[in-house]
């Protein structure tokens, strides 16, 4: 058991001296938990393998799913990367800092553990100055997987990661809550035409307006579980973002989805079963269940996003057996936001008609 030191930090203008300790916890191979725009990551030094491994065991996380390393400045990529095609050029110059990592093949001075044996590595630039600073004073890539413990709601906020990883993470830096809410879009450069392999906090419209061209992995928008052969991605092949409540996500048009959560209600609530249902602003006034929680409105996937990962974390402390949520339409952030709701259920997913 490690003693894990929090320290609360101002997320626009982060205390140097503070920034100084968790840089050296990073230096000597500790494991530091830090805010970025999305969720907070889980940082160790990309170069020292004893520290990823430790990190790994921290989230019990399998070693075949590498960490998203983070970077900040685009010089980083020399010690990190092969070559950077001149598409990565002009993504990195538009979307970063910020919610896109990009996979290319990596260079030969990448440990092997970081990247799970695999020829590529997931890079990104966040978007948070607690985020930078800390890069900046370490003078050196940080992997950073997201700070909770695997299969687990990703954490957006300080406490999310105590509650996963208090005693295994040597220092916390609370920044409060983080702004997207969502992970960032994972980006494929090594195929043609590039593969978004995980929706993220830059919508798929932003990246098929700037690239022209650029597909959605089959999982990525998935209704359904596919086949392992299809998943290019390996953290898209575990269940994840799950609360310990049995959930169930509800699809269609909006008359036929209320319909079909009352029915649902009724019947999980005459078994016996606490039912929770995390519906959309405009219909929460259609359900009694022992808890109804706001996801945000339907015209606005942003708000979904950011208080999504934090209500399923708050079913779990009411001890809610069962969330019933309602699907959003998957445009903007709400691909993201879907993908997460339809993973965390394991695709129990109802079609409203
Ligand atoms: O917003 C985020 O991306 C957060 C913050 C902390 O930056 N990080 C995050 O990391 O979500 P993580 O490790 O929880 O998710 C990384 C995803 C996983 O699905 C992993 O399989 C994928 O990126 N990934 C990592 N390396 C890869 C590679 N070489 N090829 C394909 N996918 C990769
Ligand atoms: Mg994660």
């Amino acid at each position: 058991m490690k003693k894990t030191v929090v320290f609360r930090i101002d997320p626009l203008n982060p205390d140097p001296d503070k920034i100084r300790v968790a840089a050296d916890y990073i230096l000597k191979g500790g494991l530091v938990a830090f805010p970025t725009e999305t969720v907070y990551g889980l940082g160790a030094d990309a170069f020292n393998p004893r520290a990823i491994i430790e990190l790994f065991e921290a989230k019990k996380r399998p070693l075949d799913n590498p960490p998203i390393v983070h970077v900040s400045k685009v010089e980083d990529l020399d010690k990190l990367v092969k070559n950077v095609p001149s598409k990565a050029k002009k993504l990195m110059e538009h979307f970063w800092p910020g919610p896109l990592t990009l996979i290319f093949k990596h260079s030969r001075r990448v440990p092997d553990v970081t990247v799970a044996g695999l020829d590529t590595i997931a890079i990104r630039m966040p978007r948070h100055k607690v985020a930078l600073a800390l890069l900046a004073e370490t003078d050196r890539p940080i992997a950073a997987p997201s700070a909770n413990a695997a299969g687990r709601p990703s954490p957006t906020s300080a406490a999310h990661v105590l509650s996963d990883l208090n005693g295994k993470v040597d220092v916390v830096l609370d920044a409060g809550s983080t702004t997207i809410g969502v992970e960032s879009t994972v980006l494929d450069l090594t195929v043609s035409p590039p593969q978004i392999l995980r929706p993220g906090g830059i919508p798929y419209e932003s990246l098929r307006e700037f690239l022209k061209k650029v597909e959605l992995n089959p999982v990525a928008v998935s209704d359904k579980p596919l086949s392992l052969e299809k998943v290019r991605s390996p953290g898209l092949k575990y269940r994840h973002y799950a609360p310990t409540a049995e959930m169930v996500v509800v699809e269609g048009e909006h008359e036929a989805v209320t319909r079909r959560v009352n029915e649902l209600i009724r019947f999980y609530s005459r078994k016996g079963k606490k039912v929770g249902v995390l519906g959309t602003q405009e219909n929460l006034e259609y359900y009694a269940a022992d808890s109804v929680k706001c996801l945000g409105s339907n015209r606005n996937p942003s708000s979904a996003a950011k208080n999504l990962f934090g209500l399923l974390r708050e079913f779990d402390s009411e001890k809610i057996d069962l969330i019933i949520a309602e699907g959003i339409p998957l445009e903007d952030l709400g691909l993201a936001v879907m993908n997460r709701l339809r993973k965390a259920s394991g695709y129990n997913i109802v079609k409203a008609c």
